[in-house]
């Protein structure tokens, strides 16, 4: 039985549905619906009778709570939503958030492979799936995407993100929430997406987790907004804010970034979550001197729901009721919950996520690995394949396959694995096995890891056991080919997890070197959650395959890629460095007064005594089993508003393969200064052996346009360059004037 206000009709507007509902509600029921927890009781298990999960049970009973997150399939769910609509006075029905991050229970590549492939319609595909099986599971709420731009490979979350362009990360940003949310939220099958984390998170001082940050208005507005504002477009739900400060003021305490930009210039009517505890946070920052006070600085901003700090729940009331928050502040944060909850037509049917018979028939489909084995080979990027070493032949060699994550079934996952199975992945050696015409043997090598293996604990890696070296490298000395899988395991990127280096970890460039020193055919294929520094393994080894940590289906998608059964086309969204300290490194930098290196041999340029300014792979790179030409770049028209640019790509090599052709523009003197390239278009073709094909691009004016030290948008008329070419290093150009 339905309590009256969820059974309410759906005629009326959903405004007048949420007027009358909040002029019904007490005080302490809408600072209720602004409070959210993580589970805190394990709900097929008798109610808890003492302590914290005592309390928050007896606040849901008696609705003080208005969202959970970390709970999930229908059993739970439902037992949870029955006492919010059953049990409580105005029976408003919960939201259910989780971190549908890459995938639910299948595993859908990490967010930054997905990026390599550059395939939007794919990624698209990958959320909407996501979103099918889990909210057969219960949820209704995906805190993804998170689209913070990141130039700094040690930051471990830039997993999570698209990586370091603001146009690739904004139409990424857009199909991930069109993904989630589709068409219609009120469907059973969508969930309501989060872009996160707002804003700034993904430039943390030195890539350390939770630091700092402290970037200028030019970078705010150029770099990390853009795919903040894709996700408002494609009509996203609900943002989640950050845990570090921004210049000086923690973005959870931002009233400019939460109410001036994205309420008010934004017009965004969802509602703001914060991040894990991070209200009560910021007491530790120095912002707030108790919870109280974080409670106050936090509503006032524009924050609307607290996740998990109790600060809102414990100390809103009694703000209110001494008259320092006004009342129509939690008003405007409950109607903001709320309506997005109707959106989802919780108040129709609070059950519509919960029905068992989906939740059998959906979990863990063989459709999902179908479509994530689609999206692993996508997400593979080639980085080197001397004397075609790639693809194998699939008849008569002796492989030796080494490497501990070449066996390993949960690595592959990556790290947002809350409801996948661990040990769940096929593995490389799984992938190569299904190809029986050559005679394959496995040899670990080298343990990489010891320990727990678990999201909130850290990794320790092996440095000291080389017990398995001499079994790999007489295995390698006997075979023909060998294929060396290494990197980082899945739980070495994430969140928690930065590093100060970014070499292959461990004893694995040891391993490696031994291993090349007895046979040099190798393969080296790489799993990783960031890009890493491949110096050495980029001077000696003949092939290199980045691939990620691929999902559920990754074993078999390298395996297809390997044997040339699918030809990657995959490009890098984050340049890899050269030398650590080349960190951060991004294609789209600005000049210096002293770019280049002067005919003398002076010292006074802008570059590094020990290492060149390039970094080893750049943005946009990635190669093929076939090869391409770029030619006739041409601008065929140009109005006030648009400029039809079009180049012709050709097939040249013998096998059919994708490309993904890039634009990029220059604009050569502006005020403030521009990067020497930005990314302003690109499109996916397919192209047969000798085949052409014409791409057109559209440039607008406002894509050449920029935001100026005072945060206003300007386009400014001057001399531009169009560079097109398969990754932001081309040199194929043309000219206009604006
Ligand atoms: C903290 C992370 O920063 C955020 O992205 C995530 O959604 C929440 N925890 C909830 O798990």
């Amino acid at each position: 039985m339905f309590n009256s206000c969820a059974s309410e009709s759906n005629m009326q507007s959903i405004d007048d549905r949420l007027n009358s509902l909040l002029s019904k509600m007490t005080l302490e029921e809408k600072i209720g619906q602004m409070n959210q927890y993580s589970s805190f009781w394990d709900v097929t298990g008798p109610a808890p009778k003492e302590g914290s999960a005592a309390v928050q049970f007896e606040q849901l009973k008696n609705g003080l709570v208005g969202s959970m997150l970390n709970v999930h399939g229908v059993e739970n769910v439902r037992k949870l939503q029955q006492i919010a609509v059953e049990e409580t006075r105005l029976g408003i029905p919960l939201i259910f958030g989780f971190d549908v991050i890459h995938g639910f229970k299948t595993i859908s590549p990490i967010p930054l492979a997905e990026a390599a492939s550059w395939d939007l319609e794919a990624i698209e595909l990958s959320a909407k799936n996501a979103a099918l099986e889990a909210s057969a599971a219960g949820i209704n709420w995906t805190f993804a995407p998170m689209v913070d731009i990141s130039r700094d490979a040690r930051w471990g979350r830039v997993m999570e993100g698209a990586g370091e362009d603001p146009y690739l990360g904004s139409k990424i940003a857009f199909a991930r929430v069109k993904g989630f949310q589709g068409d219609d939220l009120s469907a059973p099958t969508t969930i309501a997406a989060c872009a996160k984390h707002f804003a700034g998170y993904g430039f943390p001082e030195a890539g350390k987790e939770y630091n700092s940050v402290d970037i200028g208005t030019q970078t705010l507005h150029n770099m990390v907004m853009p795919p903040f504002k894709a996700t408002i477009e494609a009509g996203v739900r609900t943002f989640m804010n950050s845990f570090s400060q921004l210049n000086g003021v923690p973005a959870t305490g931002s009233q400019y970034l939460q109410r001036t930009l994205l309420k008010d210039q934004w017009n965004f009517d969802g509602f703001v979550v914060s991040d894990w505890g991070s209200i009560e946070e910021m007491v530790e920052h120095g912002y707030a001197k108790d919870a109280k006070q974080a409670a106050q600085i936090a509503v006032e901003a524009g924050s609307d729901m607290d996740m998990q700090s109790l600060a809102y729940v414990d100390h809103l009331t009694d703000l209110v009721k001494s008259g320092v928050v006004q009342e129509a502040l939690i008003d405007d944060a409950v109607r903001r919950i709320l309506r997005v909850k109707f959106e989802l037509g919780l108040f129709d049917d609070p059950y519509k996520y919960c029905n068992i018979e989906r939740e059998k028939a959906t979990i863990g489909h063989e459709k999902f690995q179908e479509a994530t084995l689609e999206m692993a080979k996508k997400s593979i990027v080639l980085l080197k394949n001397k004397n075609q070493l790639l693809p194998l032949k699939k008849k008569g060699l002796n492989i030796a396959l080494i490497g501990d994550l070449a066996d390993d079934k949960t690595s592959p996952l990556g790290n947002w694995i809350l409801a996948a199975e661990k040990n769940s992945a096929v593995s490389v050696l799984e992938g190569m096995k299904t190809y029986e015409g050559n005679n394959l043997e496995f040899s670990v090598g080298v343990k990489l890891n010891t320990g727990a293996l678990e999201f909130a604990k850290e990794l320790n890696i092996n440095t000291t056991d080389k017990s398995d070296f001499p079994a790999a490298i007489k295995l390698a000395k006997k075979s023909d080919v060998v294929v060396m899988v290494l990197g980082e395991h899945g739980f070495h990127s994430g969140e928690g997890r930065s590093r100060t280096q970014l070499g292959l970890p461990g004893l694995q460039q040891e391993l490696l070197e031994q291993v090349f020193k007895v046979n040099q055919n190798i393969i080296l294929v790489l799993n990783n959650g960031r890009p890493l520094v491949l110096d050495w393994a980029d001077q000696y080894i003949p092939a290199i395959v980045e691939a990620w940590q691929l999902g559920s289906q990754s074993g078999n998608a390298i395996a297809q890629v390997l044997y040339g059964d699918y030809n990657p086309s995959g490009k890098l969204p984050m340049s890899f460095p050269k030398s650590l300290g080349q960190v951060p490194i991004y294609y789209n930098y600005k000049s210096t007064g002293r770019p280049t290196l002067p005919s003398t041999d002076e010292v006074f340029w802008s570059h590094y005594q020990d290492e060149q300014n390039a970094p080893l792979y750049t943005f946009g790179y990635g190669l093929s089993y076939t090869t391409f030409a770029y030619s006739n770049l041409k601008i065929n028209s140009q109005t006030d508003t648009t400029i039809d640019v079009s180049v012709e790509v050709t097939n040249t090599g013998n096998v059919q393969g994708k490309e993904v052709v890039q634009l990029y523009i220059k604009d050569h003197f502006a005020r403030p200064t521009q990067p020497i390239k930005s990314l302003k278009g690109f499109e996916l073709i397919d192209l047969n052996p000798n085949q052409t094909k014409t791409v057109h691009f559209t440039l607008t004016e406002t894509q050449l346009g920029f935001y100026d030290n005072d945060g206003n948008f300007t386009v400014q008329p001057g001399d531009f360059s169009i560079y097109v070419g398969g990754d932001s290093t081309t040199k194929l150009n043309t000219k206009f004037k604006l």
